[in-house]
């Protein structure tokens, strides 16, 4: 009986200790895509102006689509009473949000995720905010359009999106910070009407600029 129990524990650790050195390999291969942009914090002064233009406020669900060391979506929850997403490609930007939000004492009311911005499952934003690349925004527009409700916020720093003019934009130190309104489904169909490719229905957004009527 004894014997039994040793190789059942021995076994048992076998199989835990192969599983974790699974996940570690799957861990490693997460570090291993290149971010689309590398890492720059916006300035403190700059987010505020960012969550003010976007009017966060109680009930928002602030995600900040290449989050950083977290720092948007702290001062979201922290200042202007929303929840917060931060999503970042980089396990260490994860690593190191989820810190501050603890030294901030608000890790009750954001969540941190190391993913890919471009596969983020974003539906229950009501803002989103930006700091990234004019190309990256520009392939973001098809997800925002898809996944995001209609009234929803996008703030970006920096970075236009080309064709979509934006509902409003500030400057910060010479730096443009935009705003953007996603609009009812029924009028995203008509955007898509005098396209080419648009024998579409909705959910079916093509990767090509779009004009903001
Ligand atoms: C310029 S920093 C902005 C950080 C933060 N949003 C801020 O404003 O302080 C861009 C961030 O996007 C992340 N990033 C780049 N490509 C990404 C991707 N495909 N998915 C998720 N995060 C990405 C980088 O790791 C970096 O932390």
């Amino acid at each position: 009986m004894k014997r039994f129990i040793y190789v059942f524990i021995i076994a048992f650790l076998f199989i835990f200790i192969s599983v974790s050195s699974i996940q570690d390999v799957f861990a490693q291969e997460k570090k291993f895509r290149e971010p689309d942009v590398l890492y720059e914090p916006s300035p403190q002064h700059v987010v505020e102006l960012m969550l003010k233009l976007a009017n966060v406020h109680k009930g928002d669900i602030v995600y900040d689509l290449g989050c950083g060391d977290g720092r948007i979506v702290i001062m979201a929850v922290k200042l202007f009473g929303a929840t917060g997403v931060g999503i970042d490609i980089d396990p260490i930007r994860i690593e190191e949000s989820r810190q501050n939000a603890g030294k901030a004492g608000v890790m009750n009311r954001v969540t941190f995720r190391n993913e890919d911005l471009f596969v983020a499952d974003i539906h229950e934003a009501t803002v989103v905010t930006l700091f990234l690349s004019q190309s990256v925004n520009l392939k973001l527009r098809p997800k925002l359009l898809r996944e995001l409700k209609p009234g929803a916020r996008v703030v970006s720093y920096y970075w236009d999106m080309a064709d979509w003019k934006p509902d409003k934009q500030i400057e910060s130190d010479d730096d443009p910070i935009y705003l953007w309104t996603i609009p009812a489904k029924k009028a995203v169909r008509k955007w898509l009407e005098p396209c080419p490719r648009s024998q579409l229905f909705w959910g079916e957004i093509p990767d090509f600029p779009l004009s903001h009527p």
